[in-house]
């Protein structure tokens, strides 16, 4: 298949790319698209046919569930089977925005959708392309992050012709994704609720909407199979270059690396206090989260096209405001 890539306005997308990729995603096609957090790849997700063609597209197993977008809180009482009070102010909080909440299904979503579980993930995107097209669609639209399984996520709709081009019918291309990380995901079908995967949203500004929230390490055995986030599994979002993640001062590593004529770069965060490392490439991200987020995984992209012998990164601190960032490195580390 051709895979057709439409560039709208980021703020005020037309309305004819609007109605084409609505009108694709309503006769069962894939429509990848730009959110606040990383470009999704989108199918109606009442329509299981439609949903087991993203699965083929991004070679994703058919145990990880995927989440559904929706254009307001209220477009998603149709698709659960309860909506807690915890979830009523969590959404009048964060919605729309980087913020998935896991609620037990109804009948209504294909089990596909779920990979056969009970509950299933929701979220409202903040980006107006995304919006737009939840609204001109009127469908809740399941979408996971628009790369193949186990490759990074997309930031930008190149990454995403990169990886899926052939395989899906259009990209909406609405500039980068500015948030640069993939939502916070909170199970909510638990208590105390669970964090499934560290975001933008952090704990604690969850924990100042809801109390107590656990991290899954912490959480009693989730009540039903498959996997409570497939998503937690060691290896995720990687890219291909092996990825060392180093605490504290890589100056050591690299010096052995290039002693032993490797070519390597080097990923930094804050303000380096070092001098320039030996390596073929280095990176000084901000000396904070959220700029850190906004274009990590755009770095990782871009290093990886080098076709070096590693990355090294020189993890972050270990505190709570990067626990996303944290995590998303040491799952890119994982072999
Ligand atoms: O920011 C994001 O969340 C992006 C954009 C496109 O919205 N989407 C995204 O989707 O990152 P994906 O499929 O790459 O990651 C979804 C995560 C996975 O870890 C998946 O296992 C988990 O959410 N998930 C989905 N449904 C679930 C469910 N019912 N129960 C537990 N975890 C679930
Ligand atoms: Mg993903």
């Amino acid at each position: 298949m051709t895979t057709e890539v439409l560039t709208v306005q980021p703020q005020a997308p037309a309305l004819e790319a609007l109605r084409r990729a609505a009108a694709i995603l309503q006769r069962g096609g894939l429509v990848a698209f730009p959110t606040e957090t990383v470009y999704g790849l989108g199918a109606n997700a009442l329509d299981a046919d439609a949903c087991a063609r993203i699965f083929a597209a991004k070679g994703r197993p058919a145990h990880n569930p995927i989440i559904v977008h929706v254009a307001d809180a209220a477009s998603v009482l149709p698709l659960v089977a309860a909506w807690p009070e915890q979830a009523e102010r969590l959404a009048q909080r964060f919605w729309p925005g980087p913020l998935t909440l896991v609620l037990p299904r109804s009948d209504r979503v294909p089990s596909i959708v779920t990979a056969g579980g009970p509950t299933v993930a929701v979220r409202v995107p903040a980006h107006p392309v995304a919006l737009a097209l939840l609204r001109e669609s009127s469908l809740p639209i399941a979408a996971p992050s628009a790369n193949r399984s186990m490759q990074l996520s997309p930031t930008t709709a190149e990454h995403v012709v990169q990886s899926l081009n052939g395989r899906i019918d259009l990209i909406l291309d609405g500039g980068p994704a500015t948030g640069g990380l993939e939502s916070t995901v909170l199970d909510l079908s638990r208590q105390p609720p669970v964090l499934l995967r560290p975001g933008l949203v952090t704990v604690a500004e969850l924990e100042s909407i809801i109390g107590a929230v656990v991290l899954p390490m912490h959480a009693s055995a989730p009540t039903a199979a498959p996997l409570p986030s497939p998503g937690m599994l060691p290896r995720h979002y990687a890219p291909r270059t092996p990825l060392i993640a180093i605490e504290g001062n890589a100056t050591d590593e690299a010096t052995r690396r290039r002693a032993a004529g490797q070519r390597v770069a080097c990923v930094r965060f804050g303000p380096s206090s070092a001098d320039a490392l030996p390596v073929e490439r280095q990176v000084d991200l901000p000396g904070e989260p959220a700029g850190s987020a906004a274009r990590l995984y755009a770095v990782l992209h871009e290093l990886d096209a080098l076709g070096l012998d590693a990355i090294l990164v020189e993890l972050p601190p270990a505190t709570q405001e990067w626990l996303a960032v944290r995590d998303r490195l040491r799952r890119a580390a994982a072999r």
